[in-house]
């Protein structure tokens, strides 16, 4: 039987299929569906410091091959989460990361700080790239920004930090080595691509917000040929996403250099879907007579 386990920053994960952040929650209604534990990892709705609503409806819209979304980082903030939803998740034997978001660099150190003491949140995962709300890209496009965080993020978070790049930068290369530069223990990529889509009878946007991220197969290309050139750049691990949908574009993000994946808008199709690939990849590396997935990672043969 092929070995699926992967080591992320020293943590250690039982399969390389994890969930993207936003589209499951905080995992209760997924556990309604299957057992957490056969997830290598749950990755947790963005946490802001206080509540947010997010924006009014509709907030989502089904395009080609794809979603847009502008939830606005609706949540139940650090409080809360740390009180009911990160106690729901102790039972599971899964790792567990808390995706971390805020308007300015002290918001992220805070609500860091808060985490640290929870031992159950095994990694966190900043989200520097939501394109939804002003203050996100501020530091997902600029290296210096987003390599300051990281570092003021690192002192008070004594467990591994990962950083959640944005496809809307010029160069992601850049920002990917700031982000490294400033103690990042692992990348994650990709988040939303801006995206527009409009309703021709009322010549309205079909999101309150005007504009929203783009997720799903759509972006399925983007995303790989990122994780491509960032799997050259840096020594940290990566983590791939963006239109992951069955265990074939798993193993593209493997060989073009992702250790781990995250399954996101694929859920809303099919919710155990990331069961269904853990089984798929088995067989897949069983076939191909491979001992475990991490021989795949980064085999690339590029020209
Ligand atoms: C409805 C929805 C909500 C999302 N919310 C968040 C979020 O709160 N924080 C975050 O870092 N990413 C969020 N994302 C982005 C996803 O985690 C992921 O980066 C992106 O959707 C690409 O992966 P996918 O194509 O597999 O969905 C959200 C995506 C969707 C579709």
């Amino acid at each position: 039987m092929p070995d699926l386990a992967v080591e992320i920053a020293g943590v250690k994960f039982n399969n390389p299929i994890l969930t993207a952040s936003g589209t499951c929650g905080y995992g209760e209604e997924l556990a309604e569906l299957f057992d957490l534990s056969q997830l290598g990892g749950i990755v947790t709705k963005s946490i802001t410091v206080r509540p947010r609503e997010g924006h009014p409806p509709p907030r989502t819209a089904e395009t080609a091959s794809g979603m847009l979304n502008a939830i606005g980082l609706a949540n139940v903030g650090v409080d809360k989460f740390i009180e009911e939803k990160l106690k729901f998740l102790e039972k599971f034997d899964t790792r567990v990361i808390v995706n971390v978001a805020g308007a300015k660099v002290q918001e992220y150190v805070e609500i860091s700080a808060r985490l640290a003491d929870c031992s159950r949140a095994d990694m966190i995962e900043l989200n520097f790239s939501c394109p939804n709300v002003e203050a996100g890209m501020a530091i997902a496009g600029d290296p210096i920004a987003a390599e300051k965080a990281v570092r003021e993020v690192k002192r008070v978070f004594p467990r591994p930090v990962i950083a959640k790049l944005s496809p809307n930068v010029t160069d992601i290369v850049a920002i990917a080595r700031a982000c490294e530069g400033g103690g990042a223990d692992a990348l994650s990529l990709i988040n939303t691509l801006v995206g527009m889509a409009v309703d021709i009878e009322t010549f309205r946007p079909c999101l309150t917000n005007n504009t929203g991220g783009l997720s799903g197969p759509a972006v399925k290309p983007v995303a790989l040929a990122m994780v491509y050139k960032v799997y050259k750049a840096v020594k940290v691990p990566l983590i791939g996403l963006g239109g992951i949908s069955n265990y074939k574009d798993v193993v593209e993000f493997l060989l073009c250099g992702a250790t781990a994946v995250q399954i996101g808008t694929a859920l809303f199709i099919e919710p155990d879907a990331p069961i269904k690939i853990v089984k798929d990849l088995r067989n897949y590396l069983t076939k191909n007579k491979l001992g475990s997935a991490r021989e795949l990672v980064g085999q690339l043969r590029s020209y």
